[in-house]
This record gives structure tokens, sequence and C-alpha cells, in this order.
């Protein structure tokens, strides 16, 4: 994986209640790597020893002077979003490079991007990027009353095309209609709370929407359940590291003394991948391309697994 970018806060932004935009620049203000609509950064921002979190960029993907993330704060988290909040301008951050898990289809015949909330942060990386390129798009904003992230980007951007729902029984029906209602070749891109994006992708596939045409965008993975023990092996050594339920290979592997590089220790910056010279991974990141999965030498340790009682490491 390539560097983290040390970057510095450039400006806060608390207009919306509750969620706050940061925007990042170099320190000497230079170009930042472009990046791929849908893209996440995993910053850095905590006390010493704090992990990373994810956040999509919000941004022009093209030649990006800045990179920008709207975060919404959760009091009950894991600290990612008080930390964020805790930002002032002038202080450093780490930043991964960005990452896509979330890409437009460029052969897509229209986009439909349905946002809840907070999760509006990607639709508006896909929007920008569609409007730039000329292609057809319909975007769909589910949020409560008075708290919409980035409105006036999406009145801006999409003009008719938006649509804000802000009660449960308009977003489904509305909902509804516009999933029966697009041409074929249409891609459906969501994201927000794990609830609302089971509600859009059922409601797809009841619809008889392929699933190769529904794209879905999670901000990590913390609701795993705690897995099977099983015995990490270590090909050089020949050392035998006991992982027991409720512990994540990277911890035991950790507890054994090795060091292995990580971030965000939830499976979305890819920076624990170890490789695995036998057994069957179970991988649970959001990092790895179906291909990578189904290749099975290598994983994300950090939240993935071994499907069977053994598994061995190139390590
Ligand atoms: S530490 Fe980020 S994917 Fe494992």
């Amino acid at each position: 994986m390539s560097a983290a970018l040390d970057l510095v806060v450039a400006a806060v932004d608390d207009t919306v209640p509750g969620v706050r935009s940061v925007r990042l620049v170099r320190p000497d203000g230079g170009a930042l790597p472009g990046f791929t609509p849908g893209s996440h950064v995993v910053v850095t921002c905590g006390p010493p020893g704090a992990p990373g979190n994810a956040y999509s960029l919000t941004g022009d993907s093209v030649a990006p002077r800045a990179y920008t993330i709207s975060v919404l704060r959760l009091d009950a988290g894991r600290g990612g979003s008080r930390w964020v909040h805790a930002l002032t301008t002038g202080d450093r951050v780490e930043v991964t490079p960005p990452r896509s898990a979330f890409p437009p289809v460029l052969a897509a015949r229209r986009h439909l991007l349905v946002a809840g909330g907070i999760g509006v942060t990607p639709i508006l990386s896909h929007l920008r990027s569609a409007v730039r390129w000329g292609r057809d798009v319909e975007v769909l904003y589910a949020h409560r009353p008075g708290a919409a992230a980035h409105l006036d980007d999406l009145r801006d951007l999409a003009g008719d095309a938006l649509t804000c729902l802000t009660d449960r029984t308009t977003l489904g029906d509305h909902l509804q209609r516009r999933l029966a209602d697009q041409p074929v070749g249409t891609h459906l891109y969501t994201c927000g709370p794990a609830g609302f994006m089971d509600t859009v992708t059922l409601a797809a596939r009841r619809l008889g929407w392929p699933d190769e045409r529904i794209h879905v965008e999670h901000f990590g993975v913390d609701d795993l359940d705690p897995g099977e023990p099983f015995e990490a092996v270590l090909r050089a050594s020949g050392r035998t590291v006991p992982v027991p339920s409720g512990t994540s290979l990277l911890d035991a592997l950790e507890g054994a003394g090795l060091s292995v590089p990580n971030l965000c220790r939830q499976g979305v910056c890819g920076e624990c991948r170890v490789p695995v010279a036998a057994g069957t991974p179970l991988h649970r990141d959001l990092v790895l391309t179906d291909a990578e999965k189904a290749a099975a030498d290598t994983l994300l340790c950090c939240v993935s697994r071994a499907a069977d009682d053994r598994l061995e490491l190139d390590l």
C-alpha cells in the first residue's frame, strides 16, 4: 500500500448540526492524488495508538487540491467521529491514499443514486462525476428534516434530478416507483445506515434488479460475529498461534509478538494484509475484490479468519 499522506486541516464547517465537514490539504498546498468517485480514505487523528476510520471523499475526484470529508458525530462509536469533531484548523492528520470499493460503472446507461443520512457522502462524489462527464443521473436523498448534509451541493449539481424525502411513507412509495421506472441498463448505488440499504436493495431485488446492477457502500464491519476458534501456523518459524473466538487474528498475532502493519482494524484500509500459505480464509473485509478473495492466498487479518480450524500463514 502507498505511504500515508501527512495533511493539514485547512477548514472545518459545522453548518449542519452533528455533521462536521473537514477540508484537508498538503502542508505545501500541492496537488493530491486523484481518485475514483466513491473512494474513501482512512483518517487517523485520535490519541496515540488510536485506529483510523474510513470516510468517503466528497470533493471533485479530478486533480484535487484538497480532500474533503463529512463526519456525523457518534458519541457511542469507537471515538473516530469525536476525534474528527475535535479537529481545528492547522491540525495535522494522517490520511491513506484514496481507495474505492464503490466505483461507478462507466458502461451504465443511467445512474440511480440513493442516499440515506450521512451516506450522502460517496453519493455526492458519484454525482459530481456523473455531472462532469454528462452521464444520465437521478438522486434520491432520505434525511431527517433540517439535518441534510450537502443539500446545497446536491441541488446545484442535480437540479430537478434530485428528490429529497423526509418521512418513511413517502420514501417507501417514491423508492418503489423510481426503482420500477428505470430504463434497462440503469445501475443503482446506495449508501446509508445498514437498515436503509437493506430496504433499498430488497426493494430493488423484488422488482427484478440483478445483483450486478446493485452497488452498496459500507463504512466498516463493526457488527461481525465473534467467529469460531482456529489455529494460525506461522510457516517461517513453525509456531502455532491460537486464535480464540472473539479475538481477531491481528490481535492474536500481535499477542504472539508479531508486528503487523494496520490502520483501521475494521476491514476497510487494506493495511493488515497477510499472505496465506495453506488453508481457506473466511474473508470479512470490504477491501479485497471477489477475485482476490477467491484466490485465497491473502487475507486482512483484522477482521478475516479461517474457514476451518487451521490456517497457515507465510509469516
Ligand atoms: S487494519 Fe485496515 S483492513 Fe485491517
